[in-house]
Order: C-alpha cells, then sequence, then structure tokens
C-alpha cells in the first residue's frame, strides 16, 4: 500500500539573520545558527514602541533531512502553508524555486534534487525586506508584514500519479436529500499514460470512475453523490463532512487525500444573508492575524482560539479576514465553530503595474484553491481594500474568481461610493459615524469606526464606555436598515502597525479587544448581542471611580465641562446584557428594575439598559441581576477599585503540546480587596519559569490596565512548567502547565538520526 504520507517539517531549523549565497550550500557548517521551530519569526519584538523595519531583513533557514526509506519512485513535496515574503528553496545548493507573497501557500516538488543515500539540505532564503512589486506592498500599508517561516512546512511524499485536490459543491439540497459534485484533480508526473480508479467515500455512500491520467497533464473527474437527509452546516449546528478519496492503480491504493466540508445554501439578500433559508444580519468585526511579541508565528493553539473569541466572547456571526488570506488552522476552526467568514485577497489601497496585478492574481487564485471547501467561506474579496476603481484588473479578479468557484460571490472593498460596481456584492467601508444608505443593491458594509475613535484599553472609562456606544449605534441602525447586509466593525483586535499609523507607537488601538485579546466595554457591547441560548451575558460598563461621572459630557445630551455640576448631574451607567429585565442596587439600595433602552437602540437584537445614578454617589458597589421571564439568571458585580491587594496570576490552558512552538496566554491581574481588577494599575511584573517552557514577551512586563500579558510557548521536552509573578512586594501564588506528547507526526531530527 503506498497511502500518502504527510510530515511536518517544523522542528529542527537552524535560522541566521544574516544573507549569504554560500547558505545553500549543502555542505555550509550552520551548527552554531540558533535552532528554531515553526512557526517561527524572523524577529520577536515588543508588543510596541519599535521600529516597523526591525524584522525588515534577509534571513535564512537550513533543515537537514534524510530519507528513512528509498523514495521507490514516490515523489517528495515540500509545501508551505506561508512565508513572509519572498522565498527562495534550494536543495543541495540547487535552487529549486520562489515564491512571491506571505499569505498564501505553495508546493515544491523536491525529488530531483534529493541524494536518497545521505544527508539532504533544504535552505530557505526569505526575504522579508519590503517587495515594492508584491501586494500588500508598494505603498504603505496599515500593518505590519512580520517576517519568519511564520505558517507550517510539510514533506509529502506521493506517487508519480496522485491526486492534486479535491473539491465539494453543493449542487441542490433539500431536507430528503443533497446533491453533491466531487472535483477530483489527478497529476501524472511519470513517462507514461496510466490508466487508474478513483475512489469516492462520502457519509458510506461510495462510487468509483476510471481515467486515464495523461503524462505531464493535470485532470480533472467529477463524481455526482446523493445523500439521503443532509445535516446542514449552520451557524449554530455547524455539521461538516469528510470526502475520501483513493487513487488506486492496479489493485494498489496509490494515493488517498481527505477534505472536510459541509453542505448548506447561501444566498444574499438585500438585507441579510439567508443561510439554510434563514436570513441572517451579519454582525461582524475585522481581524488581522497578528500576536503581540511574535508577529504572524503564533500556533494552532491562538489561531483556533480567536475563532472561538470571535464567535462565543464577541458573539458575532462573521468576520472579514482584513485583508489576506488567513492561517488554516483559523479557517478550520470558523468551520467548527459556526462562524461565516468574509476572505479577501492581500492588498491596502495601492494597485502595482502589470507584474503586480499578475502576482495578486495568483494569489487569488491560490486564495481560492486552497479555501473554497470551507463551508464558513461565503464570498471572496476581488478587488485590493480601499483601491481605486481598476477596469481591466478588476474584470479579471472577478472573472477568475467565477471561473474558480461558480458557488460563491464575489465583492471588493472600497473607501469611495461611486465606484464601478463589476462584484456580485458591493462593499463599503463607512467611516461617517452612521450607516448611509445603500448606494447599490447588495451591499456589505465592511468596516467602520477604527481611526474615528481609537480607544485603549487603559484609556479613561469615559472613552472605553463612549467607544461602545458608538459600535452600539452603528450596529443598531444596520440591525434596522433593509438596504444592508450587515457589517463589520473595524475591528477585533488592536494590531501592530507601520509608525504613520495607529497611535505612532506601533499599535493601532481601533480593536475591541486589546493586542492581547483583553475585552475593552466594547466587547462586552457584542458579547451581549449574542443569543441567549449561547449563553446569558451581563456587564455592567463601569468601573464606578470620580472618574465615572464623566460620562454625562459625552453621552447625549451633552454637558457644557465648564458648568459641569457633579451635584447637580446624575451619571448614566450602561449595562450590556442578553436578559429582558435588569435590576440594578447600588451601595445596597435598589436603583431600579428596567427593560432594555430600545428607545434609544431600537433595532439591536439586545438593547443596552441605561440607570442613573447621582454624579456624586460614585464609590462603593453596584450589583446587577439580569431576569429572564421573571426568573433572576445571573448578576454581576462591580466595586470600585480599592488599593491594591493581591496579583492572579492565569494562564489560558494548562497543557501544551511538545511542539517546541505550542503557546497560550499568561494573564497576571492586579486586584483589589474584593477580587476587582484595578483598571488604572501600572505597575511592572516580573515572572520566573522553570521547566520545558520559555517565556515569550517583556520581562519586567508593564502593566495596561492593570493586567500584565505573556506567552508560555513549550519545548521540546514533556514534563511540568511552572510560572511565578511578582509585582513589587506582591507575589500571584504560582501556576503550573504540563507539556504532553504533541500528536502530529513530524520529521525526525536530521541529528537524531546519525
Ligand atoms: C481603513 C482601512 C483599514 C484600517 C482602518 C483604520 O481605511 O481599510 O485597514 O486602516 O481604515 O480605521
Amino acid at each position: 500500500m503506498a497511502e500518502r504520507i504527510r510530515k511536518a517539517l517544523s522542528q529542527g531549523w537552524r535560522y541566521t539573520k544574516t544573507d549569504r549565497e554560500v547558505y545553500k550550500n549543502r555542505d555550509w557548517p550552520d551548527h552554531d545558527w540558533s535552532l528554531v521551530n515553526l512557526p517561527h519569526s524572523n524577529e520577536e519584538l515588543p508588543h510596541s514602541d519599535f521600529h516597523p523595519d526591525e524584522f525588515r531583513f534577509v534571513s535564512w533557514y537550513r533543515r537537514s533531512i534524510r530519507l528513512q526509506e528509498p523514495l521507490m519512485g514516490k515523489r517528495l513535496h515540500l509545501l508551505f502553508e506561508g512565508a513572509m515574503s519572498t522565498c527562495d528553496v534550494y536543495v543541495n545548493g540547487h535552487w529549486v524555486g520562489q515564491h512571491l507573497g506571505g499569505y498564501t501557500p505553495f508546493r515544491m516538488d523536491i525529488t530531483d534534487y534529493l541524494d536518497e543515500s545521505a544527508k539532504n539540505v533544504i535552505a530557505i532564503r526569505l526575504d522579508s525586506k519590503k517587495q515594492l512589486e508584491v501586494p500588500p506592498e508598494g505603498n504603505r500599508v496599515d500593518y505590519l508584514l512580520f517576517g519568519g517561516l511564520y505558517r507550517q512546512v510539510y514533506l509529502e511524499w506521493v506517487e508519480p500519479v496522485h491526486l492534486t485536490d479535491v473539491w465539494v459543491q453543493t449542487k441542490a439540497v433539500d431536507v430528503v436529500q443533497a446533491v453533491l459534485q466531487v472535483q477530483c484533480t489527478t497529476q501524472n508526473d511519470g513517462l507514461k499514460e496510466q490508466e487508474a480508479l478513483i475512489q469516492l467515500e462520502v457519509a458510506g455512500v461510495t462510487q468509483e470512475n476510471a481515467i486515464f491520467l495523461t503524462p505531464g497533464a493535470e485532470e480533472p473527474i467529477l463524481f455526482t453523490v446523493q445523500l439521503d437527509r443532509p445535516q446542514l452546516w449552520d451557524l449554530d449546528a455547524p455539521q461538516l463532512y469528510k470526502a475520501n478519496v483513493r487513487l488506486v492503480h492496479e489493485t494498489q491504493i496509490k494515493d488517498t487525500l481527505s477534505v472536510s466540508f459541509g453542505i448548506r445554501t447561501v444566498e444574499i439578500a438585500e438585507n441579510g444573508l439567508v443561510l439554510n433559508g434563514r436570513l441572517h444580519k451579519l454582525r461582524g468585526l475585522n481581524r488581522h492575524q497578528m500576536f503581540p511579541y511574535v508577529g504572524g508565528a503564533a500556533p494552532d493553539r491562538l489561531q483556533r482560539r480567536d475563532a472561538f473569541i470571535l464567535k462565543k466572547e464577541l458573539g458575532l456571526n462573521y468576520v472579514r479576514t482584513s485583508h489576506y488570506p488567513q492561517d488554516p488552522a483559523f479557517l478550520a476552526a470558523c468551520d467548527e465553530i459556526g462562524l461565516l467568514v468574509f476572505e479577501e485577497i492581500p492588498g491596502w489601497q495601492h494597485i502595482g503595474d502589470e507584474k503586480w496585478q499578475s502576482v495578486a492574481l495568483q494569489h487569488l487564485e491560490e486564495m481560492i484553491r486552497r479555501d473554497r471547501n470551507h463551508p464558513a467561506i461565503f464570498m471572496w474579496g476581488v478587488r485590493i481594500n480601499e483601491s481605486s476603481d481598476h477596469h481591466d484588473f478588476y474584470e479579471r479578479t472577478n472573472q477568475l474568481a467565477h471561473a474558480l468557484d461558480p458557488t460563491r460571490k464575489t465583492a471588493g472593498v472600497r473607501n469611495f461610493q461611486q465606484s464601478e460596481f463589476l462584484e456580485d456584492v458591493f462593499t463599503y467601508n463607512d467611516f461617517s459615524m452612521q450607516a448611509l444608505p445603500a448606494v447599490q443593491r447588495t451591499q456589505l458594509i465592511t468596516e467602520f469606526l477604527g481611526h474615528m475613535y481609537p480607544t485603549k484599553s487603559y484609556d479613561p472609562e469615559a472613552r472605553l464606555v463612549q467607544h461602545a456606544l458608538y459600535h452600539a449605534q452603528i450596529v443598531d441602525q444596520v440591525h434596522g436598515r433593509d438596504d444592508l447586509i450587515g457589517s463589520s466593525g473595524w475591528c477585533a483586535f488592536d494590531y501592530n502597525t507601520n509608525l504613520d499609523f495607529g497611535s505612532g507607537n506601533s499599535i493601532c488601538f481601533h480593536g475591541v479587544m486589546d493586542i492581547y485579546r483583553h475585552p475593552k466595554f466594547a466587547a462586552n457591547f457584542y458579547k451581549s448581542q449574542r443569543s441567549l441560548e449561547e449563553g446569558p451575558v451581563l456587564e455592567i460598563a463601569t468601573y464606578l471611580t470620580s472618574a465615572s461621572p464623566e460620562h454625562a459630557l459625552l453621552i447625549t445630551p451633552p454637558v457644557d465641562p465648564e458648568h459641569y455640576d457633579h451635584h447637580a448631574y446624575h451619571f448614566t451607567i450602561w449595562i450590556f446584557s442578553n436578559v429582558s429585565e435588569v435590576e440594578l442596587w447600588h451601595n445596597g439600595h435598589l436603583l431600579g428594575r428596567k427593560n432594555p433602552d430600545d428607545v434609544s437602540f431600537p433595532h439591536l437584537p439586545h438593547a443596552p439598559f441605561r440607570f442613573d445614578i447621582p454624579a456624586y454617589e460614585t464609590d462603593g458597589h453596584l450589583r446587577a441581576v439580569g431576569y429572564v421571564a421573571g426568573q433572576a439568571l445571573l448578576s454581576h458585580e462591580v466595586y470600585t477599585p480599592s488599593g491594591f491587594d493581591s496579583l492572579s496570576l492565569e494562564a489560558d490552558d494548562h497543557q501544551l503540546l511538545a511542539s517546541g512552538a505550542d503557546m497560550t496566554r499568561v494573564t497576571v491581574t492586579a486586584r483589589g480587596r474584593h477580587g476587582e481588577r484595578l483598571p488604572y494599575a501600572n505597575r511592572p511584573v516580573v515572572f520566573e519559569i522553570s521547566g520545558p517552557g520559555e517565556l515569550i514577551g517583556e520581562n519586567p512586563c508593564p502593566m495596561e490596565g492593570g493586567r500584565a500579558t505573556l506567552y508560555i510557548r513549550s519545548q521540546r521536552s514533556l514534563g511540568l512548567i511552572r510560572v511565578q509573578a511578582k509585582s513589587g512586594k506582591y507575589e500571584a501564588t504560582p501556576l503550573s502547565l504540563q507539556v504532553v506528547a504533541d500528536p502530529e507526526e513530524t520529521m525526525p531530527l536530521y541529528e537524531e538520526e546519525i
């Protein structure tokens, strides 16, 4: 049997930040280079205040391999999920090929350069400098293109006759039956014509077809599969299926490929997206793929966690992968969790020359071929974000997308309305602080707010509340509109950017969560929009300090700050919740029991609750109780922050995989007497670690909003990691994490083999 073998080539790379041509040679002595595992960032950085040129250099990665078995006619492929930005691949000193652009995958056949009985060296020259010829670059870009082999690399052994793609399309579906078209593509890299059988299995239904494979040719073969009583992929029940395909030659299995897919219908209506016949107003945010310290080099665990945060902690039904194709693990998690995705090609405001445009078309093709089985993806972004019109280029991108995937609509994000409309859906970034009337049918607002009101997680409370209310007001308008499919605000998480954007300290503070994924009040607003079935939410949006009455300065009707008198005014406390009634107690006195404020927010699924309290009565304690159908369901308490009382130390996970690159977040929080976070504490925290892990981040680490956040990365041995944290005389209870075996099949280290 000769099934496809795939091994992650993630461990034991030698790495240097220098650049010499001789590094490509097999015998170059690289033992003094550092030893790294993938995903890898070419430079680890502070979370802010670094120069955006610090990672813009050429680096080299080298990996020695010994083939454990003779190839026996098989081909060996190297598969990169993403390398930023221009990647030249050498094997034993021979140049195999080059790939342009860091956001899409590529594959190279390295068989002809291998030595079956000796050491083989894969050498990668990775140019992470500015690439003016490669999208998204050519002009200024409002995000950083962190360098490195920052996604996974695999080795795959295939027969000369092998499968290259399996693509499942839903042709028709109702409760009784789904009709699927499965396209299996094969490739014959041999010299002779071959006859083979392609066998397909989906949910117990099997079919087979004979195929003649011409040397050098890629050939598709189509199957039509009928599936009885299909279970549909939907937001609350994201059912996934597998299509398992085998290529059989003379009774021997020569190759296998398995893809996951979902069965669903998607129609885009003027007022929403119709999924399996049910109308949804799209409520989303934009996601950049960046993490502090490691840039894009975040392992699967963090990628998957982001999908979870967007769906469960922010209550969204949709995410836009601004402004490029994102990690396969993130998209797989969106499929599994039921989160719709609008994915777009790399780009930002700039269209380059013919050559640049041909690379953009290549990226479009790589994106669609990689991702067209994902049920979560409902639309392709085929324009460069916020670029000017360009008839010829955009005719080509639209045509290509439709040819590669006739099942999905195209869209293209612009920041002006009088634009030539070549796509199926008009997508517009509306920074008017309201939802402007649609100019096309159909239309989606792809960004709002962002630079109009940047807000740091450690800003004064009034700003954080106003930020949340702006999001609430715009989303409210969108929910009430019949001419809009929905919207995605700018943006989910704060992100690293160039010095002329954001706050000039290499961070752009436009997220509803900070760069570590800690929530601002705006995040609680989004969370409160999820359905009660997804979990009740009740969040009081105040810290109850003497700064709290400043809300009154921001929220209508405006108050003249010159004549502001704490004794004469009330201040408004906003509570974000999806329950039907909220009771609010202040220092033991009942302030009232209220319904949501659907006068100010008539269209939201769950309007915020509003209570007024005298402006001078700030200190103390608030207790909100949430009721549904007259029954108390949950409560939330807020204490005016007291003096520093303790430190807590929490990790998001208690187990890591011994891959040498798995990571989890650890957060230290300054707490007051009642356990409340001290939102204005800004002390340094010193972390210590022992066992098979390392700390990633600044150490000592300054608090932001009463929290200091680092990551722990596993090493390759099993065991117990212990972490301690101190701030001045305060010490947190230490925590432990177990490092367990990584189930992924990886290529053994070369050194271990000799
Ligand atoms: C938009 C742009 C985004 C981001 C945002 C900031 O114009 O598309 O990438 O820069 O502004 O608000």
